[in-house]
C-alpha cells in the first residue's frame, strides 16, 4: 500500500472515535482530509455534530460535505482529529507542516482527548528531522527571526501559499537537529517576543492511529 492509501486506513478507524453529538476538532492536512471525505458520505448521521476546524481549508471541506462548523462558541470540544509531520514514542508531535499549527494548537489544548492520525512514515525515534514550524508576527519579523537563530537552528522562510498561517502570520521553519529536550525547546521558543506558536505539541496526545502496511494500529498515551 502506497503512503495516500496508509492514511485513509488511519482515518477511517478514527471516524469510530466521532461522536455523534457535541463539538469535535477537525485538524488540516492531507490524512484529515480523507477523514472529512468519509464524514460527508455520513453527513446526515453528524447531525448534531459541530465541527471545530482548524483551517479555513478544512473548513471549507466539511460545510461542502454538508457537515456543520463553528470556530466561536461555548462547550467543550469532545475530540479533536488531526494529523501530524512527526510523532516519537510518547506521543509527542511536531506539527504545523501546513501552517495551521496555532489553531490546531488551540483545538488541540481546548479538546477532552487528541487523536493523532499519520502514515507510518510520521513514527519518529526522536523530533526534529522535520524543522519545527514557527509562526511569527511580520512585525520586526528579521529580529525575530534573529533571536530564534540566537538559540541555535537555522531558519528558514517558505514560498508559495503555505508561507503564510490563515491568521495572515509568517511561518518559518527552524532546524535545530535532532531535538533532546523538546518541553525546554517549547518554552524557549514561546519565549521569544514576535512567536505566536510553536509546532511542539508535548504531552497533549491521547491517542495515535497509524495506518501500516498490517492495517491501522493505535496507541494510548494517557
Ligand atoms: C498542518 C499539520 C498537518 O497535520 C501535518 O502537516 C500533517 O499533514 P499530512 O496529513 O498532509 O501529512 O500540522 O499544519
Amino acid at each position: 500500500m502506497n503512503e495516500n492509501e496508509l492514511k485513509e486506513i488511519a482515518a477511517l478507524k478514527s471516524k469510530e472515535y466521532v461522536p455523534l453529538e457535541g463539538f469535535v476538532g477537525i485538524g488540516t492536512g492531507s490524512t484529515v482530509k480523507y477523514l472529512i471525505k468519509l464524514l460527508a458520505e455520513d453527513y446526515r448521521k453528524y447531525s448534531n455534530v459541530t465541527f471545530v476546524p482548524t483551517s479555513a481549508e478544512s473548513m471549507d471541506l466539511l460545510n461542502a460535505g454538508g457537515l456543520k462548523t463553528s470556530t466561536n462558541f461555548a462547550g467543550q470540544i469532545r475530540i479533536d482529529i488531526d494529523g501530524a509531520d512527526e510523532i516519537d514514542p510518547q506521543g509527542n508531535l511536531i506539527k504545523g507542516g501546513g501552517s495551521a499549527l496555532t489553531r490546531e494548537k488551540i483545538v488541540a489544548v481546548n479538546s477532552e482527548r487528541l487523536i493523532v492520525i499519520a502514515d507510518e512514515s510520521k513514527l519518529v525515534k526522536k523530533l526534529g528531522r522535520f524543522k519545527i514550524p514557527v509562526e511569527i508576527l511580520e512585525f520586526l519579523s528579521e529580529q525575530t527571526v534573529k533571536n530564534l537563530e540566537k538559540l541555535g537552528c537555522n531558519a528558514s522562510y517558505r514560498s508559495g501559499e503555505k508561507s503564510r498561517s490563515d491568521n495572515g502570520n509568517i511561518v518559518v521553519d527552524l532546524d535545530f537537529g535532532l531535538l533532546d529536550n523538546i518541553i525546554e525547546k517549547e518554552i524557549e521558543l514561546k519565549m521569544i517576543p514576535g512567536v505566536v506558536e510553536a509546532g511542539l505539541f508535548v504531552g497533549i496526545t491521547w491517542k495515535s492511529i497509524i495506518g501500516t502496511q498490517n492495517g491501522a494500529k493505535e496507541k494510548t498515551y494517557k
